[in-house]
């Protein structure tokens, strides 16, 4: 575990393996925590800014071994860009930027100035340097997730810290291990994470933070007739797996009860509707809205946001074989509607149907559920963006509000009954695929049908989900993207 705190020392007196700066392309030698530094180093950085060697455009990183005048071993100068288009976000990334920098470098200690002691910017460059803190390379044997960073400070330099400014660090750790974990779990394989081992690692979470959480297997999944669910479930090996951890405080109103419902396919082959063997290991993170719950969750039982949560999980693999479900197969699902199987791959909405009457059963009086759902919306919005769904107006913009504040970009696609007519069935109350057109709409909606009047919001996070490019704060791989979202819709409703 990462050790973080807040260091007063006069910036030149800080004794530490590397001090981190930042500054501006306008003025990469005086601005930003450049400034801060002894004249001695900012007129050797004046210098290199005039040779051409210090521009401070985004991300550029500079180092400088024995800075004159100061105690550190190594100075870094992180480039901030455009100073007109800074914002909070970027101190996630500039302290995620250093992070990656010097722990590549064999560097385990460092300490960031402080450029802002606002409780959004302190939270912002913990969380980022947490994040940026991860590989996805848990089963190499020489692994460089192993070589990360022992000590990160916050070098005040000597400035007067706000007297929340403890909580705001907590804050900060808390969301990045959360998203970590997520990560974590995303990453993992399928024949490591099965249905009945996600449903172990959420109940290691929940005892480790003190949530309850209760596990169905197969029988009792048939037993409470989910047949949507167990369709989907009746193909594989593996058992299947329903997961409820709970969160809920004394001091919370009744209502709302928030259900946060997490597609939790562990793979997801596409069953006899079989998919391309191209790209289909990728679907080992078809449990990515299963893994973001459960990253909320543990950040929120930290937190104590004054709300009741809980999480509803539908966890099996969708596999092709004798026991499996087929199309043109009839299904009743727990709401009693029915289903004609027309794509065996549309498995998700049959999973996340039963999962919200489930959650509404058990009492959750508004609903939000986070998928890797369609192709589609990754076609349309890209690995950057996650589509936002509901008819419900109010909890739409409660989400992209939280999105919006907590940095994460989400975009919402519309839901419309002239769409209705897509997913028709001619023998069944509904067919479980809209065809090419409009998909990640028509998948929405399938799953919106099962939420009835309750108030529900869905996130398509099957581009989000996973980076395909390293950055020079994130490593490729899981994301954990719609973590820090959902945790500030739930503290924004606490508040
Ligand atoms: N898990 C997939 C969606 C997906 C695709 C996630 C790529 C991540 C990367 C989902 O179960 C699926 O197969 N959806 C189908 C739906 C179609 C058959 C209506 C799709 O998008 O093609
Ligand atoms: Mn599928
Ligand atoms: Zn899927």
């Amino acid at each position: 575990m990462v050790k973080i705190e807040f260091r007063p020392d006069p910036l030149a007196q800080l004794s530490t393996s590397a001090l981190v700066a930042y500054c501006f392309e306008d003025a990469p030698a005086s601005s930003g925590t450049v400034e801060r530094l002894p004249a001695e180093t900012r007129n050797l950085l004046q210098q290199m800014q005039t040779a051409g060697e210090l521009t401070g455009k985004a991300f550029e990183c500079t180092l400088l071994p024995w800075p004159a005048g100061m105690a550190a071993s190594k100075l870094l100068v992180v480039g901030a860009g455009k100073r007109e288009k800074f914002n909070e976000m970027h101190f996630r990334h500039l302290a995620g930027t250093a992070v990656r920098y010097l722990r590549s470098r064999g560097v385990r200690e460092l300490a960031w100035i402080l450029g802002s002691t606002e409780p959004g910017a302190v939270a912002a460059v913990v969380d980022g340097a947490l994040v940026a803190d991860y590989d996805a390379d848990r089963y190499r044997t020489e692994r460089n997730g192993e070589k990360g960073i022992d000590n990160f400070l916050l070098a005040t330099g000597g400035e007067a810290l706000p007297a929340e400014a403890e909580a705001v660090l907590h804050r900060g750790r808390i969301l990045g291990e959360a998203q970590n974990f997520t990560r974590e779990l995303v990453n993992e394989p399928s024949n490591y994470l099965t249905p009945t081992r996600l449903a172990e690692r959420a109940g290691e979470m929940a005892k480790r933070f003190a949530l309850t959480c209760e596990v169905l297997g197969p029988q009792e999944i048939q037993d409470l007739k989910m047949g949507a669910f167990w369709a989907v479930a009746q193909g594989s090996n593996e058992p299947a797996r329903l997961i409820v951890v709970r969160y809920s405080p004394e001091d919370a109103p009744e209502q709302p009860v928030i259900g946060l419902i997490g597609k939790g396919i562990t793979f997801d082959s596409g069953g006899i509707s079989i998919k391309p063997s191209e790209n289909m290991h990728e679907q080992k993170t078809d449990m990515a809205g299963a893994a973001t719950m459960l990253g909320v969750m543990q950040a929120i039982t930290q937190l104590k946001p004054r709300v009741r949560v809980m999480a509803v999980i539908p966890a099996t693999e969708n596999m092709p074989s004798g026991n499996a479900f087929k199309p043109g197969d009839v299904i009743t699902s727990m709401s009693g509607k029915t289903i004609e199987i027309l794509n065996t791959d549309a498995e998700g909405r049959l999973v996340l149907a039963d999962a919200l009457t489930y959650a509404k059963r058990l009492g959750c009086t508004v609903l939000i559920d986070a998928a890797t759902l369609t192709g589609a919306c990754m076609i349309a919005l890209g690995a950057i963006t996650t589509g936002v769904f509901g008819w419900n107006k109010e909890w739409v913009n409660r989400v992209l509000a939280a999105a919006n504040a907590a940095g994460e970009k989400m975009w919402q696609l519309p839901v419309d009954d002239d769409y209705r007519e897509l997913y028709k069935s001619l023998i069944a109350d509904l067919a479980n695929s809209g065809g090419r057109y409009g998909a990640a709409i028509t998948g929405a909606m399938f799953v919106g049908e099962f939420a009835g009047d309750t108030p529900w919001v869905h996130l398509d996070i099957a581009g989000t989900r996973w980076a395909n490019d390293e950055k020079p704060y994130r490593a490729k791989g899981p994301t954990g993207h719609g973590v820090r979202t959902l945790v500030q819709l739930l503290t924004d409703l606490s508040a």
